[in-house]
């Protein structure tokens, strides 16, 4: 079912004839007969050689990709306040301070400009690039007394060295689990949930099922079912919802919000349209 579908026309003089069509809905993007035909043929894997070699480089290929892109690479996130409106209102009284984790922070695109919309928000930033990390403590904008960032593998380094068992309201998890191997992604939920508190919710985002960047991967970059490898070394999986609800509850999670965001940047002069699939989704861990 179709929830909500607005229109947005850019204004900028390079591109005067660009429309971005964006649209929330519970089923996902249905694909035409040329892409179907491109994911049947596509079916050759990554040796099982290489794939033990990118997961054991996975952290050294996030770290080169810091290296040649410093902090130039993802844009600021101004739209988490808008799409997750829990960060403003999740407080019981207006100065209350709320406690977030962003899990897999990079170089602090999402957690900046929160810190400078939202005088009362402590932030833990973890990430497992020490490069990334790094680029997070020089930002001018952090500081100790409201940001501790940290070097952390969600898979493997328990959080609560860093941070105390069920204190934090919000985590927030923006394109960080498809980046991890389908295998240790419970692991990474699992975690996640003993530094939340019971109420406390994880605001998601992240590639879905069908987006373009799934498409046009080129043969010998498929890893596994949805999962793919970029030129660079570092990893995407593609979640459906369905894929999704399963992993949070395997893990404790309730669901609150689940669904696809596709949006369609539509070029009419060049006869271009590029149709992105994310998924959107917030879950509630349940109070005692
Ligand atoms: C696409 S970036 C997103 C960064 C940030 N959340 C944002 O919205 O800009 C994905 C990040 O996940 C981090 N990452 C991937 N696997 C991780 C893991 N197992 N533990 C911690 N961080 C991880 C990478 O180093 C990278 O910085």
């Amino acid at each position: 079912m179709l929830t909500l579908l607005f229109l947005l026309v850019s204004s900028s003089k390079m591109a005067p004839m660009m429309l971005t069509l964006v649209s929330k809905a519970q089923s996902g993007r249905i694909l035409t007969e040329e892409e179907l035909e491109k994911l049947k043929t596509d079916q050759i894997l990554v040796s099982e050689f290489k794939q033990q070699k990118l997961e054991k480089e996975a952290q050294k290929n996030w770290d080169l990709f810091y290296k040649r892109n410093s902090t130039n690479f993802f844009k600021d996130r101004h739209w988490t306040t808008r799409e997750f409106e829990e960060l403003k209102a999740c407080r019981e009284f207006d100065a209350q301070k709320l406690v977030l984790l962003e899990a897999g922070c990079g170089v602090g695109n999402c957690i900046f400009p929160l810190l400078e919309e939202d005088a009362n928000i402590f932030v833990y930033a973890c990430d497992f690039s020490p490069r990334a990390v790094e680029f997070v403590k020089q930002n001018p904008l952090y500081c100790s007394e409201r940001c501790k960032a940290f070097q952390c593998d969600l898979t493997k380094d328990d959080l609560r060295n860093s941070v105390p068992a069920e204190s934090v309201d919000v985590v927030t998890l923006i394109f960080v689990l498809s980046a991890i191997h389908p295998e240790k992604m419970q692991m990474a939920l699992n975690n996640i949930y003993r530094v939340l508190k019971p109420g406390g919710i994880v605001l998601f985002r992240d590639y879905g099922l069908y987006d373009h960047a799934m498409l046009r991967f080129k043969s010998a970059s498929k890893l596994g079912e949805n999962f793919y490898v970029r030129q660079d070394g570092t990893r995407s999986f593609f979640f459906s919802t369905e894929m999704l609800m399963d992993l949070f509850m395997g893990a404790g999670f309730q669901s609150l919000v689940n669904e696809y965001v596709m949006r369609e940047t539509v070029n009419r002069k060049e006869g271009l349209c590029v149709p992105r699939v994310f998924v959107q989704s917030k879950f509630r861990k349940p109070d005692q």
